[in-house]
């Protein structure tokens, strides 16, 4: 948690039902549209990065994107795009995994990484752990040091997180 996890947690938004009955979906753009929460949200990841000497930042596709970028901006290093099947150009390293409502594939191109890079994982939220789960082993397979995995939101309740820390990782979350 953050010193800010209440506040943030309090502008994330719950739609019961969607995509699909059952799934209380955690809507972070009312979060994008406060200037002031959204400030706090990037300088508190900036704060608990910046001393620890990452190369690239990995976002996943797509509202991983919108906390990566600024981030990597602010601690100046890289960005590295973990994205949707079928969305890279280049030569690319792929890894299936299921979702809370259904099946998905992300993909990396295959030198994003130098072998031993340290680098920092980040997404919006965590709910089952299947889409960090694959991140991570595609920046094992492709060289990489997950140095931690960073969400806005962990779904505690859904156990993703657990087996995130179990398959070897850190995890931190702004909220819960
Ligand atoms: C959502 C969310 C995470 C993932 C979490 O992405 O942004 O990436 O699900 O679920 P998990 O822990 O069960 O794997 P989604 O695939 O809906 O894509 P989007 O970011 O493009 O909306
Ligand atoms: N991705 C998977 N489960 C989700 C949820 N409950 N809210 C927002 N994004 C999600």
């Amino acid at each position: 948690m953050s010193i800010y996890g209440d506040y943030i947690k309090s502008v994330i938004r719950t739609v019961p039902d969607w995509p699909s009955p059952g799934v209380n979906f955690r809507d972070i753009t009312p979060l994008l549209q406060n200037s002031s929460a959204f400030r706090k949200l990037i300088d508190s990841f900036v704060h608990r990065y910046q001393e620890m000497d990452l190369d690239a930042i990995a976002a996943i596709d797509a509202r991983g994107f919108i906390i990566g970028a600024p981030v990597a901006y602010e601690l100046g290093c890289s960005f590295v795009p973990v994205r949707k099947k079928g969305k890279l150009p280049f030569k690319t390293i792929s890894q299936t995994y299921t979702l809370e409502y259904g099946q998905a594939e992300v993909e990396l191109h295959s030198d994003a990484f130098r072998t031993g890079d340290r680098i920092l994982i980040m997404d919006d939220l965590i709910a089952t752990g299947g889409t960090m789960l694959a991140a991570a082993e595609l920046i094992s397979r492709s060289g990489g040091q997950v140095v931690e995995t960073a969400a806005i939101v962990d779904l505690i309740e859904l156990g993703g997180s657990q087996k995130v820390r179990e398959a070897g990782h850190s995890v931190f979350a702004v909220c819960s």
